[in-house]
């Protein structure tokens, strides 16, 4: 058993973190999405370790996250013109692109694809130990596989306590969805998981942006998928989670007769006051659902509810992203009123 410490992100522990990663360990690290678990990308026996602590399956690859721009041409065989537009306007930040994959990416890191998940995160300390580095580091969320995302120390503590030496703590994810991922080909853009960089934004740069239909609809066990990432269950409490789109006053009526001891409702912060008992608020608009979503996908587990009733988010924006998370934390058990 392994004694975890939750570290201040002071540079002499981000430096101690950079060590421990240059001896093979893995540790956790703040983003400005959610928390991710990091390894040195050219390092097979730590990035075995990933899978390890998360209980991941094999099949499924993970994102290279770089501090610099020659991280980036070494980890991939096609700087097109249009990858360059992408990374000037939107890096550091939120997004990741899959593109090909050059010589020195590992297949652990790719479960074996062709492509690789490139990211450059604005988060200073994660950058800091990047840089501390002085190579990409390969970092899932830092949660158990298949639990809600990690958007603060403690969420990270609770699920890898035990497995990993130290969580560097840099307070609560600023966004609190885990980032863009689109595919980047010669002139068009498929969008593969929707975060806070949206298809807007994503079209200032392209004209052709496509949203994958399993952003949207539970992947069929015949079709091969783009991202292995969506066969999985995903941010998934233990309680039942059973998303509701309709008005107030429609999700009121629906959930009038359902509400008992062990079942919840989580709504909009507007709508509280309508509910009496067992309700739980999500936030007021679609940055702050973003914000929120995962800590409270948490927050039900902590209440030992066995069924949550979740009033649709907007799925425009930052609020396909709350809207894709939620349809995945349920299974796509999506009612329409
Ligand atoms: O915001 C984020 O992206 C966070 C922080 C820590 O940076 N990371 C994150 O990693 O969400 P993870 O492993 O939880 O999700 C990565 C997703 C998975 O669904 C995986 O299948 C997909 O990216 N992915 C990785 N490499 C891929 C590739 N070459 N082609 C298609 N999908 C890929
Ligand atoms: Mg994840």
């Amino acid at each position: 058993m392994i004694y975890t410490k939750i570290l201040k992100p002071t540079d002499e522990n981000i430096s101690c973190c950079a060590s421990l990663i240059k001896s093979s360990d893995i540790v956790a690290m703040p983003t400005e999405t959610v928390y991710g678990l990091a390894a040195s990308a050219y390092d097979k026996n730590a990035v075995a370790k990933i899978f390890d602590a998360k209980g991941r399956p094999q099949d499924n690859p993970l994102i290279c996250h770089i501090s610099n721009f020659d991280m980036l041409l070494n980890l991939t065989c096609k700087m097109s013109n249009l990858l360059y537009r992408i990374a000037e306007r939107f890096w550091p930040g939120p997004l990741t692109v899959i593109v090909p994959r050059s010589d020195c990416v590992l297949d652990i890191v790719t479960a074996g694809l062709d492509t690789v998940a490139i990211r450059f995160p604005s988060h200073i300390v994660a950058q800091k130990l990047i840089n501390e580095c002085g190579f990409p580091l390969v970092a899932p969320s830092a949660n158990l596989s298949g639990t809600p995302s990690p958007t603060t120390a403690a969420h990270v503590y609770d699920d890898l306590k035990g497995k990993i030496k130290a969580i560097l703590d840099g307070g609560t994810c600023k966004i609190g969805v885990e980032s863009t991922i689109i595919k980047v080909d010669d002139n068009e853009i498929k969008l593969l998981r929707p975060g806070a960089i949206t298809i807007k934004m994503l079209q200032k740069v392209c004209k052709n942006v496509t949203a994958d239909i399993t952003i949207f609809n539970k992947p069929d066990e015949n079709i091969k998928v783009i991202s292995p990432g969506v066969k999985y269950k995903h941010y998934s409490p233990k309680a039942n989670v059973i998303l509701v789109d309709g008005s107030l006053s429609q999700f009121k009526k629906y959930i009038s007769d359902k509400l008992d001891n062990n079942t919840f409702c989580v709504v909009f912060d507007e709508d509280q006051a309508h509910f009496k008992n067992n309700v739980l608020t999500y936030g007021k608009d679609s940055l702050s659902q973003a914000h929120n979503i995962f800590s409270v996908l948490r927050k039900v587990d902590d209440l030992k509810a066995n069924t949550v009733f979740i009033r649709c988010p907007q799925k425009t924006d930052i609020g396909l992203a709350v809207y894709n998370r939620l349809l995945r934390a349920s299974g796509f058990n999506l009612v329409k009123l």
